[in-house]
């Protein structure tokens, strides 16, 4: 098992990696001195492989759980969920020392988060990613939420987890597309801030393809000190943690305009960092070399890499780019990088050149969207 710290004084924390950790949550939970009642909020997938696993390691430690299951997918992060949620945990008389579980993938662990954040003005939750993208990315740092019609995580709260447990083991039945889906994550963090890893995944990509356990281990663990690092220095996003969003405000939007749920959200990141990569070589003089080996990998990988769009979705790809959390002053602002393993944040862009990788991104339709 690896073991990674995130540091941010009296909310500091730990992140688990290793196999086996579902039937341990029990007495993860207990050491952490919490009461005896607590939530275990699942998505109707999830829960069908994992729910029983996890009352049953809690109830053997000796708290009394109660399972909350919402529907899979996208649409669930949303504020009528949220409420329902409430009226359950209400109904379940869950008090301030009560505990939240969320054991799912991004959208269980930043609704459940944000259910936590709020119910009672806060009580406590752990984390339990059972998707490499939530393993690597969405559990870690406190970033909790829910989306609105105008645009995605409009609505939310940095409320950081008491522990985040990461079974490994619960990758082995993840359904391909969401596993890879995750890969883009995995790749980010060498795009961002480290080079020897994004040259380590090249090269094991066949064995995470695989799902490995001694790679994924590395990797999973090297993701997430990156991440620690990365929010132990700016919690809440003031400067540096905005290049943990490289990729994303074009991602966001693909999401956004094309209805959430047809794109996962690892594969839109990774059309939303390829086009990133094309700006990055316009703006920053990223070599060509290096945004030719960020599009290979996700090729690679089996990720799209590419969009179709007719005129009319391309209208709206860059009305939902302009309502991302991003933008300041109406200005849409990018991380790019200069080279792989180092980014810069808060980038303006000109319009002629976001309409130019737009051009490049995506496929043109006609009219009719055929
Ligand atoms: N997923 C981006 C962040 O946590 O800041």
């Amino acid at each position: 098992m690896r073991i990674v710290q995130v540091p941010l004084g009296n909310r500091s924390y730990t992140i688990k990696i290793g196999g086996g950790l579902l039937a341990r949550l029990g007495a993860e939970c207990a050491q952490l001195k919490l009461g005896r009642r607590c939530a275990v909020i699942t998505d109707s997938n999830v829960g069908r492989h994992f729910a029983k696993a996890a009352l049953k390691s809690l109830s053997a430690s000796g708290f009394q759980p109660v399972l909350i299951t919402v529907p899979a997918g996208e649409k669930s992060k949303r504020i009528a969920v949220v409420e329902k949620c409430y009226d359950q945990l209400a109904a379940h008389r869950l008090e301030r020392k009560s505990f939240i579980v969320a054991l799912g993938g991004g959208v269980v662990g930043d609704l459940a988060g944000f259910v936590a954040a709020t119910y009672l003005r806060g009580i406590p939750f752990v984390q339990v990613p059972t998707t490499l993208l939530a393993q690597v990315d969405s559990s870690v740092g406190g970033k909790t939420g829910v989306n609105l019609k105008a645009g995605k995580n409009l609505v939310g709260a940095f409320y950081q987890p008491q522990l985040v447990l990461c079974d490994l083991d619960a990758l082995k039945n993840l359904p391909k597309r969401e596993y890879v889906s995750g890969l883009a994550e995995v790749a980010k963090y060498g795009v961002i801030c480290d080079a020897i890893l994004f040259a380590q995944i090249e090269r094991n990509l066949p064995k995470l393809l695989q799902r490995d356990a001694a790679t994924l281990v590395a990797v999973v663990a090297r993701c997430c000190e990156i991440k620690a690092d990365v929010v132990g220095q700016d919690e809440t996003e003031g400067g540096l943690r905005a290049i943990l969003n490289f990729g994303h405000t074009i991602g966001h939007a693909i999401e956004n305009s094309s209805g959430y749920g047809k794109f996962l959200h690892g594969e839109a990141i990774a059309i939303g960092q390829v086009a990133a990569a094309k700006l990055s070589h316009k703006i920053l003089g990223l070599p060509s070399g290096d945004a030719g080996r960020i599009e290979k990998l996700f090729v690679h990988a089996g990720l799209p890499v590419k969009i179709k769009l007719d005129a009319v979705q391309r209208k709206k790809l860059f009305a939902a780019m302009k309502l991302d959390k991003k933008v300041s002053a109406g200005e849409i602002k990018f991380v790019l990088a200069q080279k792989i393993g180092k980014v810069v944040w808060s980038q303006r862009v000109p319009e002629k050149l976001i309409q130019q990788m737009l051009d490049e991104i995506g496929s043109r339709l006609s009219k009719t969207g055929n």
